[in-house]
């Protein structure tokens, strides 16, 4: 194995990938953090902001920022975390494998979130396709309910805590959080407007916190290790590590876990094995399938949310799909797309029909059907789609359309219908 496979990792380092057995993750070193949390619990957000933890949900939010907006509301009651686990966009695979291979640290982390801004409801959200990290998380909280220290948390905490997991409707909107507000209370996964927001009025319009399974993963090492040793994890600026999902045109496609700061390159070809057939790279999907693309002369770009943000994209939950050279752009694009299009709830009319349009468009651009004026439309719907609708899915969507129109417009070109028959006569 390369050394910069196993270089600093924490999350899936073999003493937190136990699996299911509660000793062994005890044995390890496990529930130090939680020990830590629970002789003080004031400390907790402090540490967090001082780690620079951001949501490796997709948006790098500062999770502190979050903690604090729920901790100062006021405590009259219920309070709500969701363990976001949905994680259905194509290509995304890193929560799925926490859940499956680690879950005592998930679940430590959520014990320490709950005792940091004091919250009585944990809910573990899974989509309901992972059926071995449902059985995983269910057997593992089974353990910690066994244990001694839930009874500590309710002392410190005064009240009873209950945990419990719950599927989404498994749809891919589910996973935006104030959807999986909805979905919890037993509605359709339709996102709500904001303000107000989640850590005002969320569950049962509760102050509610939704953070993402590799948010809640890490905040157990954090506690334990301090601050500046997870700042230290990370390379420049960056703290801490980051799980890739990489797939595509690689050789070894998988989750791997690496020093926040990493260059592209060095997760490709170094630890991704480099270009299936050793062709040249055409394109990487970096931070998902909804986001803007890279090229080769991106390669050099430090893989955490700043410096990736300099070059106009985003890291989103560290989803990379890797394009060699050879295959068609707008295939994918049209794949990607039609998923979105599919996935669009239909509470906007600016999404569900422009995100259906483009995918129409898009389509007739890969069967080789499309004019030259759907070319002009397509762009004009990836300029008018951002800011659409209630979610981030249209903003998505206009990314990712509008970044292989600027990199890929050769291949737009030679799939409009009379640029072909020009080709052939000429
Ligand atoms: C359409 C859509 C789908 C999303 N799906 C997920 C998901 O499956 N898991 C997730 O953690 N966040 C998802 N998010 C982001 C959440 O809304 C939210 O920002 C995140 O769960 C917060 O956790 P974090 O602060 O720990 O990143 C999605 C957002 C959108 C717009
Ligand atoms: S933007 Fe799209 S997916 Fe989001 S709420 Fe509106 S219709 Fe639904």
């Amino acid at each position: 194995m390369n050394p910069i496979n196993t270089l600093n990792s924490v999350l899936l380092h073999p003493n937190s990938c136990c699996g299911t057995d509660l000793e062994t993750w005890l044995n390890s070193g496990g529930g130090k953090g939680l020990e830590t949390a629970l002789h003080d619990s004031t400390a907790l957000i402090p540490i967090i902001k001082e780690a620079d933890l951001r949501g490796l949900g997709g948006s790098g939010f500062p999770t502190y920022k979050k903690w604090e907006r729920i901790a100062s509301q006021p405590n009259e009651g219920e309070r709500y975390l969701v363990c976001n686990g949905n994680e259905d966009e194509p290509g995304t695979f890193k929560d799925r494998t926490l859940l499956e291979d680690a879950p005592h640290q998930v679940i430590e982390g959520a014990l320490i979130t709950a005792l940091a801004v004091a919250i009585n409801n944990i809910i573990f959200y899974i989509h309901p396709k992972q059926k071995k990290s449902l059985e995983n998380i269910r057997q593992a909280v089974m353990l910690w309910q066994k244990s001694r220290y839930i009874k500590a948390i309710e002392k410190k905490l005064g009240c009873p805590l209950t945990i419990r997991i719950m599927t989404s409707s498994g749809h891919y909107v589910d996973g935006e959080e104030t959807a999986a507000i909805e979905s919890i209370e037993g509605k359709f996964p339709f996102p709500r407007g904001k303000p107000p927001f989640p850590t005002q009025q969320g569950i049962n319009n509760k102050p509610t916190l939704v953070n993402n399974i590799e948010t809640l993963a890490n905040i157990p090492h954090i506690i334990r290790h301090g601050a500046p040793w997870y700042r230290n994890l990370g390379l420049g600026q960056a703290s801490g590590t980051k799980l890739y999902s990489l797939s595509g045109d690689v050789l070894s496609p998988g989750v791997y876990e690496l020093p926040m700061g990493v260059p592209l390159d060095t997760l490709i070809f170094n630890v991704g094995g480099g270009i299936l057939g050793s062709k040249k790279l055409k394109a990487v999907f970096t931070g998902g399938p909804s986001n803007t693309l890279f090229t080769a002369k991106d390669l050099d770009v430090p893989l955490d949310f700043d410096s990736v943000a300099q070059r106009q994209a985003s890291l989103g939950t560290g989803t990379i799909i890797v394009i060699a050279e050879g295959n068609s752009i707008v295939k994918r694009v049209t794949e990607y797309i039609n998923f979105f299009a599919l996935s669009s709830c239909g509470q906007c009319p600016p999404c569900k029909i422009g995100t259906y349009h483009i995918s129409l468009l898009l389509t007739k651009f890969n069967n080789g059907h499309a004019e030259r004026e759907d070319l002009e439309t397509l762009i004009h719907l990836s300029k008018i789609l951002p800011d659409s609708g209630r979610c981030h899915l249209p903003n998505g969507v206009a990314k990712v359309l509008e970044s292989t129109l600027y990199y890929f417009m050769d291949e737009y070109e030679k799939n409009i219908k009379s640029n072909k028959l020009t080709r052939k006569n000429g």
